[in-house]
């Protein structure tokens, strides 16, 4: 939901509404703008919180991470595919020696996926997505 959206829901709410509005006059229109003012701040601020929360790490989805950026090769037929037993050998190499080569890349795999704006810990949380039904078997 957008802001826009929430304010205009906001606005359905607006204890003034219980009588008819009559915006024509003065006082209605002030206390009117006044509400539609304070709700609108509040719903910016709600929308700020929560994207810091992600910002933060907090709410890092590997699993989306991967379908948007990696899926195409390790899904479609490119390096080793997920779930495959291609992993098994590369796992013992250890967990970090992936998540390095996936931030800087090797051979034919790109630096982070081919996609710079991905943060280590984005491209490391696609990598546990990536390895984890070959560590499950
Ligand atoms: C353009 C195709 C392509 C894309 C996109 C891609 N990869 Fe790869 N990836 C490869 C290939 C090819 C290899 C095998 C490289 C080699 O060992 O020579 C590989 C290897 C890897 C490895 C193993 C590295 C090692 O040390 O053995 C990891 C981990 C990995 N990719 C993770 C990812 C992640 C995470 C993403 C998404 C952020 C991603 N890849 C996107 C093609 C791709």
């Amino acid at each position: 939901m957008s802001v826009r959206q929430v304010s205009v829901t906001l606005l359905y709410f607006c204890p003034h509404h219980k009588k008819t509005p009559d915006l024509t006059t003065l006082e209605d229109k002030t206390m009117h703008m006044r509400f539609t003012r304070l709700m609108t701040a509040a719903a910016l601020l709600a929308g700020l919180l929560g994207t810091t929360a992600a910002a933060n790490g907090d709410e890092i989805d590997g699993h989306r991470i991967y379908e948007d950026n990696c899926a195409g090769c390790h899904d479609g037929g490119r390096g080793p595919q997920r779930g495959s037993d291609d992993w098994t050998q590369r796992l013992e190499a250890g967990q970090q020696t992936l998540y390095t080569h996936a931030i800087e890349g090797i051979g034919g795999m790109p630096a982070r996926g081919g996609n710079k704006s991905l943060s280590d810990d984005e491209v490391k949380a696609a990598v546990d997505d990536l390895v984890a039904p070959t560590k499950d078997k």
